[in-house]
């Protein structure tokens, strides 16, 4: 979960490097560090790293001269090693002959660490990617063919092939040496790399974002494939060396929508971009009076036949995938289970070929639902992924896809990635509900139709910001904040918590509504906030009975109610409205007022809201 960036070309590279990882931060910033080669007549490697954020690098950068037109980037986010200058990429082999950069986890380094330090091997830091540096930089030296220019570069790609097929664990790395100037080698294991094209200059990056600002001509990367890249293009080999190629593609939107356009942050510029979010998501879904998925590789029959579904996510996503049981079992009439993707594949899951597993996941690179989806598969059920990004792993390795396009979430809490997996999964629903003949055609049309409403219902909700950022301001100084809900209320109150959690550090817990009086309601102080989903469908009377119980014991009630409920005002303190929609969309409607709340309130408190502590965007480590 850390970000790479590289470039080989004419233009300075720590300039190139720099404004790179200024769009990776969102993927790490316990540190941040460059290695550029310069010097023309005997080049260096030389390395420049600083624990925090990357303002800092750039704060030492300023007082550092770094020509070169080749270097890597880094910004991490800490696995091995406590943050700090020592432990932050790049990391030297012994002779400090090459850098490299790395994402990911080595996880026979130990065994790899004491065999190189047997061979007197000193280091300098506890990372894992330091004892491959050093691992590389051998293998580079026992090959004995090394040179200069050309065959450095065949000398340098040897040695990192040689140097992987060692190594366990998922990585995506590059690597730079004195000895071939103009060469990067990069390679990756369950963990994202993609190549950017362009005349007379290569790059590489973790993500698209990271590229866009100089090529749409893309190359994902796959699994052990070592890429040599120099300013006269890319050339993709095996780990045995024989030549293959990634997974070449051109990126269809902007870099426009990877900046905050005014906005004060990500997060607030991605909440108000929900609205367009769904109405792409939901465009071009049907073809021939039939509902389609962006990719099938799998019969219908295959979906006919099916008689159980499991949905694995991890965080926002296990919140969507929780609103999908409902749509699932309801339209399309399938016993479904919902796994956090991390626990679905240690606990020997029953899966069959008649078993269907939703693995969703904006980044679509965790490396739990990866994991998880690759398990279902060796176990012979199909698989599905809900992704926002076109060409992910999880994308390529399902047997079918259906992408959200919400274009490039940058905000770590993640918002209009949720809205549209929602309103996916639901489509995904109405799918197999007309291969399974579960509903009438009338019926899933009309749905369909109610859905094209949602993105103008959305933007109604935004009429009640200044009231939200207003609660906002009263709640901010809360010891805690509880969420309740039923139904498909109580995954909204598992994310409005999560939300609020994740971003001001406040605690925030989300509660079925029924159970707080089997525990949670002891907790429950004079003044204490309680946000309810007290929206109209059948359980509305039921939440209504729940907030009454609160009530009672001094809670302060905020309701999400429905537009024309004027009767919840006898229970709630403050009362958020939303439009009235089909009970299972309204979701997608409810999440927005908390979400605007866990953002006022993080503003309130001067959190820092696109980059908490402790998180990242993309977790590609279990
Ligand atoms: C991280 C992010 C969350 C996200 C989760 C799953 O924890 O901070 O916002 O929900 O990963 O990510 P995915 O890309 O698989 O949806």
């Amino acid at each position: 979960m850390c970000g790479i960036i590289g470039y080989t070309g004419t233009a300075s590279a720590v300039d190139v490097l720099i404004e790179g990882l200024a769009t990776l931060e969102y993927r790490g910033y316990d540190s941040a560090g460059v290695a550029v080669v310069t010097g023309n007549g005997d080049p260096r490697v030389r390395v420049v790293k600083r624990a925090g954020k990357l303002a800092n690098l750039r704060e030492m950068l300023e007082g550092t001269w770094l020509d070169g037109t080749t270097g890597v980037g880094h910004t991490r986010w800490a696995t091995h090693g406590e943050p700090s200058d020592r432990n932050s990429h790049p990391h030297q082999d012994a002779d400090g002959d090459l850098a490299i950069i790395h994402n990911g986890i080595f996880e026979n380094f130990a065994e790899l660490r004491a065999g190189l330090a047997a061979d007197g091997h000193e280091f300098a830091s506890d990372t894992d990617t330091e004892v491959i540096a050093h691992l590389i930089g051998r293998s580079y030296d026992d090959a004995g063919v090394g040179g200069d220019g050309a065959d450095g570069a065949v000398a340098l790609a040897g040695a990192v092939r040689t140097a992987l097929r060692r190594v366990e664990g998922a990585f995506a790395i590059a690597v730079v040496d004195r000895r071939s100037p103009d060469t990067i080698v990069a390679s990756r294991r369950e963990a994202p790399l993609v190549l950017g094209h362009l005349d007379g200059a290569s790059l590489l990056s973790s993500d698209v974002a990271g590229l866009i600002r100089y090529t749409r001509d893309v190359e994902a990367l796959l699994d052990d494939q070592v890429a040599i890249l120099t300013p006269e293009g890319i050339t993709v080999t095996d780990l045995d060396g024989n030549t293959t190629e990634g997974h070449r593609y051109t990126v269809d939107w902007d870099i426009d929508v990877a900046e905050k356009q005014g906005y004060p942050h990500f997060m607030l510029k991605e909440i108000h971009e929900q609205p367009g979010a769904l109405h792409e998501t939901l465009l071009g879904r049907t073809r021939d009076g039939r509902i389609v998925l962006d990719e099938q590789r799998l019969d219908d029959d295959d979906f006919r036949h099916l008689d159980k579904v499991y949905v694995v996510a991890c965080g926002t996503s296990y919140h969507a995938g929780m609103v999908a049981k409902y749509a699932l079992e309801h339209w399309a009439r399938v016993p479904v289970e919902v796994e956090i993707a991390s626990e679905f594949r240690y606990r020997d899951p029953i899966l069959t070929q008649h078993t269907l597993v939703v693995a969703i996941s904006q980044s679509g690179e965790t490396a739990d639902t990866l994991a998880a989806a690759a398990h279902a598969r060796a176990q012979r059920a199909r698989v599905v992924a809900i992704s926002n990004v076109v060409g992910s792993s999880l994308a390529r390795e399902a047997d079918a896809v259906l992408y959200t396009r919400a274009g490039p979430e940058i905000a770590v809490a993640s918002t209009k990635a949720f809205t549209t997996q929602i309103l996916a999964l639901e489509l995904l629903a109405l799918f197999l509900a007309q291969l399974r003949r579960a509903m009438f055609p009338d019926e899933w049309r009309d749905q369909l139709r109610r859905m094209e409403t949602l993105p103008d219902l959305m933007e109604q909700v935004f009429g009640q910001e200044t009231a939200i950022r207003q609660l906002a301001a009263s709640v901010a100084h809360a010891s805690y904040v509880m969420f309740i809900g039923r139904q498909v209320g109580l995954p909204i109150a598992l994310e409005g918590a999560l939300k609020l959690k994740e971003i001001s550090y406040l605690h925030a817990e989300g509660f079925p509504a029924g159970e707080m009086k089997h525990g949670p309601i002891a907790l429950i102080e004079q003044g204490g906030p309680v946000v309810a989903l007290a929206t109209a469908g059948h359980v509305r009377g039921k939440i209504v009975s729940n907030i009454a119980e609160v009530k009672a014991r001094g809670a302060m009630v905020v309701a999400i109610a429905t537009e024309g409920d004027t009767e919840i005002k006898a229970h709630a303190d403050h009362v958020i409205y939303v439009p009235d929609v089909h009970e299972l969309l309204y979701p997608m409607l409810t999440v927005v007022p908390l979400q605007l709340l866990a953002y006022f309130i993080a503003t309130e408190l001067g959190c820092d809201v696109d980059q908490p502590r402790n998180l990242a965007k993309t977790v590609t480590v279990e």
